[in-house]
């Protein structure tokens, strides 16, 4: 508990300093975004959260799950202080830069970072170094977030949303850990240059070191153990060099964890088995680019983008949870998104950043809970249900973390 008060005092004074990105004025800092900071109750622990609503539809259910979050932590004994910061192109607007450095040292001082999204079309034609979605580049980097943990589970009441038929679709419960700070979206070589030839090349470099491939293959080996004993280690190890690296150190890795039966696909075949038979996979550990595509591509499988949370996690430092899609400008601001994948990236937050797996698992039970009564947003909607905005469904888990007797984990 005393760790807890020690944060609470230290964003009871926290200073505006001017910094890496850039510093924002007293006036801005303050307006709209705030600090809450309460004296922690008797008996209760308390937690602080980063709230990053970001962009398009981020505050929207950024807004839904810090209800959910609250109601269900309260219920198992947790209070939240809550900072709420810009990011992203609301940053840009209100400073000029997408990731302010008092956003970064307010989510590095958290205890847990609950994102919405970033970017818009807004901001599409700003200089790579002023794009929205550079914020998350800067997040994942330097909180060293190697880590991404992304499920892809179909849920019954919502099997007849996939795109696959019903006999495939169902019965799909899957996690992709993917590595997320390395790889061919940060090695160097990069950049656009010009050959001897005088003519303009692009370079992006896919490269691994031995640490790197063993952190994220030892998380996918834990992961593996707690779920149905099976991972899956996905690589080009047929072409690329780094590839090879990766297969070599993750099968070195298997004798560590005879409990977990390791198997290698290539990403190529692992793309076509998605779709033909997706319930052949329990976990799956790629690296960052791969696991891009994949867990985009699982994620149609179960139906909507919008059910979808992840967890990005370091060796140290708070977590990074977010829901996999975007800031969905074609429905922003018209109370359309489903909020299910913020609501479950906060479940992921309890379980994986705080470790409170009861909280968690009361999120979890109440987003099935609504759904069983037939709550559907327009992305998960088929007749007979009935159709809800982002805030209607978000009133309806809330009701269910209230109803549900407490979980036992
Ligand atoms: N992590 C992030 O913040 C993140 C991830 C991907 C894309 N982006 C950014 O988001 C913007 C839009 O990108 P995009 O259109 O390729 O991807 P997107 O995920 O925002 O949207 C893809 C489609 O899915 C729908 N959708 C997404 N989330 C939904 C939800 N919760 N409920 C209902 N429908 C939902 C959208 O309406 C759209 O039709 C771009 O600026 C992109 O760079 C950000």
């Amino acid at each position: 508990m005393a760790a807890f008060l020690q944060t609470n005092i230290r964003l009871n004074s926290i200073k505006i300093v001017p910094g890496r990105y850039s510093a924002l004025t007293d006036h801005q800092f303050r307006a709209p975004y705030r600090i809450r900071c309460a004296a922690a109750s008797p008996g209760k622990k308390r937690y602080n959260i980063a709230l990053l609503p970001g962009d398009g539809i981020g505050p929207e259910v950024i807004s839904v799950a810090k209800n959910v979050l609250q109601k269900a932590g309260s219920l198992e004994g947790l209070e939240f202080d809550f900072q709420e910061m810009p990011v992203g192109g609301a940053a840009l607007d209100l400073v000029g830069v997408p990731m302010p450095e008092e956003t970064f040292t307010a989510a590095k001082q958290s205890d847990a970072i609950l994102l919405g999204a970033i970017g818009g079309y807004k901001w599409d034609k700003n200089e790579k170094h002023l794009r929205p979605e550079m914020a998350l580049f800067y997040l994942r980097r330097d909180l060293k977030v190697f880590a991404n943990l992304r499920p892809a589970t179909v849920l019954p009441q919502l099997v007849d949303a996939s795109t696959l038929k019903k006999e495939v679709a169902e019965g799909v419960d899957m996690m992709i850990v993917r590595e997320l700070t390395g790889g061919i979206y940060f090695g160097e070589p990069r950049g656009i240059k010009i050959n001897e030839n005088g003519e303009e090349v692009g370079i992006s470099t896919e490269i691994y070191a031995a640490h790197e491939i063993d952190r994220i293959a030892r998380v996918a080996f834990e992961t593996a153990r707690k779920r149905r004993g099976k991972l899956c280690s996905v690589d080009k190890a047929n072409v690329l060099d780094a590839s090879i690296l990766w297969r070599k150190r993750v099968t070195a890795l298997a004798s560590e964890y005879p409990d977990v039966e390791l198997s290698h696909m290539y990403v190529d075949n692992a793309a076509m088995q998605l779709i033909r038979d997706p319930k052949q996979f329990d976990t799956i550990v790629t690296n960052n680019i791969f696991g891009d595509i994949l867990s985009d591509e699982a994620s149609m499988i179960t139906g909507s983008i919008g059910m979808l949370p992840s967890a990005s996690l370091g060796e140290s430092g708070p977590g990074l949870f977010e829901p996999i899609h975007g800031s969905a400008p074609d429905i922003a601001g018209q109370d359309k998104a489903n909020p299910l994948a913020t609501i479950l990236s906060a479940a992921m937050l309890l379980k994986y950043g705080l470790g409170e797996e009861k909280a968690a698992k009361r999120i979890e039970d109440a987003v099935v809970d609504a759904l069983n009564k037939g709550f559907r947003t327009g992305d998960i909607y088929s007749p007979g249900n009935k159709l809800v905005g982002c805030k209607e469904m978000g009133e309806e888990v809330l009701k269910s973390v209230e109803s549900k007797v407490p979980a036992t984990v």
